[in-house]
């Protein structure tokens, strides 16, 4: 393969998400996550490439469509389409949604089969194993708990077939030394030492067709099996750049620079993916962003224990913005975290609605009753402000936040951003303006506003990955252009004097 030469590029990935279940926040969590990333990358200036999509095939989706009387591919459209409509609605910015019954995909899945059978690495076996059909996987000793699948709290059932395997075992060696110097690197640190240590007490060969299975794609040089569904939708991250059918736009995405998951499907990705990749002779991906669970009372939530929460009544309730900013402000990316209506109730009353929205509606509100409704002059040598501490340097914060970001440390960032905001607030009591006013400082007061409205620049343009509409509407409001209508001197945002500020309602009314 050719080296990736476009360095400016970034292409991030969400799982595919299995359609037996309806869009719940746990995944909203990745996928959010995963727009951030995207966002803040196009912000730096980098073609992104964002991709999301739907796991389709597989026993347990036929069985879903069955129990509702339709058919798999109806099934799949209509749940396909929900995801959908739930990403749009929570402002998802994805460049390309993939469904594993998209032709093109099924193509890129059969050449994918067809080159590992062609560089022999496939063979027939018989296995027998305890499967665990909500996580479509055979379970290992140590994986079962009292009996049962921890994630399911189902007990695996004994499964007896012939099938094909993948020589994934050939790999061990290569994926240990390709994880531990970071040519694959897996974040958090404790996951890749988890898979590591997993990786050194070895690994078997895994079946990748299923005998019995009849919803999926089949195997190119056996049709009387189709493909493990997993095998079937890691090819996903490639099918979707054009495996099958563009190489020129295949080679310019792959390898991808992110795959982002929770911890349950972290092995598939970090050891299966990569082999599969390594045995095709194609280059594996840079980076795995590995999170933790959302649990409702200590449960993981998921369809099979029936917890869900579903994030539309959030967003209707709330705003998008809300349920973006809480779900990544509330737990540490690789913590399990209790999701709690209560909490996010109260971080949209003191983080959301007093915070910033009062900082906005304080600062719009004075530029109108002081300076006609227009950004005023400043004078950097005004009587009565320090103005060295109340600049706020743009391209240092943005420094420091693209780079907590790129470790997936987004409650850092927002923490910091919160500071930044109530910093703000802090700064309109110190000076009072309308001390200033009443003393007729009309420098000092001008001065003042100034600063404050480019504050509010800076503060919109670090929090547009995270809450792009609340970004959006601050600039709105300071009268500029949507969304990159600035420029930078000396690493401040500057502002047009005399123009027009645009007050809006609100943002975020107390509830
Ligand atoms: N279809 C597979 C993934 C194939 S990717 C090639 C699958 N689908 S899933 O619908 O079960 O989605 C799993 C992913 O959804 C998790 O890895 C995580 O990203 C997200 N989450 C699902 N439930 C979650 C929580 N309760 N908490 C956090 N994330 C959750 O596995």
């Amino acid at each position: 393969m050719k080296a990736n030469n476009n360095p400016g590029k970034f292409y991030v990935t969400t799982p595919i998400y299995y359609v037996n279940s309806i869009p719940h926040v746990g995944h909203s969590y990745t996928t959010i996550a995963a727009d951030v990333l995207a966002r803040s990358a196009r912000q730096e200036g980098k073609e992104v490439f964002f991709l999301t999509g739907t796991d389709e095939h597989g026993e347990k989706i036929a069985k879903a469509s069955e129990a509702v009387g339709k058919t798999p591919k109806e099934f799949c459209d209509e749940i396909s389409a929900k995801f959908r409509y739930v990403w749009d609605k929570l402002n998802i910015s994805y460049d390309y949604f993939i469904r594993t019954t998209d032709k093109k995909h099924e193509d890129a899945v059969k050449k994918f089969l067809s080159n590992l059978h062609e560089n022999g690495l496939i063979y027939k076996g018989k296995y027998e194993g305890l499967y665990c059909r909500g996580c479509e996987k055979f379970l290992q000793k140590n994986d079962i708990v009292e009996g049962k699948c921890p994630l399911h709290l189902t007990e695996p059932e004994l499964l007896k077939e012939e099938n094909y395997f993948f020589k994934l075992s050939d790999y061990r060696d290569k994926l240990i030394e390709l994880i531990e110097n970071d040519t694959i690197e897996i974040l958090p640190i404790a996951l890749k030492k988890e898979v590591l240590s997993k990786l050194i007490l070895g690994i078997e060969d895994i079946s990748i067709s299923r005998q019995t299975v009849q919803w999926g794609i089949n195997l190119p040089f056996d049709d009387s099996q189709t493909i493990y569904v997993w095998i079937d939708a890691l090819i996903n991250y490639i099918s979707s750049i054009g495996y099958a059918d563009d190489s020129k736009n295949f080679s310019k995405w792959w390898p991808a620079d992110v795959h982002l998951m929770a911890k349950d499907i972290c092995w598939f990705h970090a050891v299966i993916w990569p082999a599969m990749l390594l045995a095709v002779g194609e280059k594996t991906p840079k980076k795995l962003f590995v999170h933790g669970f959302f649990t409702v009372e200590g449960q993981k939530m998921s369809k099979s224990l029936g917890n869900m929460i579903d994030p539309l009544p959030l967003v209707e309730e709330y705003g998008a913005d809300t349920l973006r900013y809480f779900l990544l402000t509330e737990f540490p990316f690789d913590h399990d975290g209790d999701f709690s209506i209560r909490r996010l109730e109260e971080r949209y009353n003191n983080d959301l609605a007093n915070d910033l929205g009062n900082l906005v509606l304080r600062i719009l509100t004075m530029i109108e009753k002081y300076c006609e409704g227009k950004i005023p002059a400043a004078n950097d040598e005004a009587n009565n402000i320090k103005i060295k501490s109340i600049k706020l340097d743009l391209s240092a914060q943005l420094n420091i936040r693209n780079r907590e970001i790129e470790a997936a440390e987004f409650s850092k960032v927002l923490v910091n951003i919160m500071n930044l905001i109530r910093e703000t607030n802090r700064i309109i009591e110190e000076y009072a303006p309308w001390n200033l006013a009443k003393q007729k400082d009309t420098d000092s007061l001008n001065t003042l506003l100034y600063y404050l409205a480019q504050r509010l620049a800076t503060i919109a343009i670090l929090i547009y990955p995270f809450l792009p509409n609340t970004s959006e509407v601050i600039f709105r409001q300071l009268g500029l252009e949507v969304p990159s209508a600035f420029s930078i001197k000396e690493n401040l945002i500057t502002l047009l004097p005399n123009k027009k500020i645009k007050k809006e309602k609100p943002l975020f009314p107390k509830k």
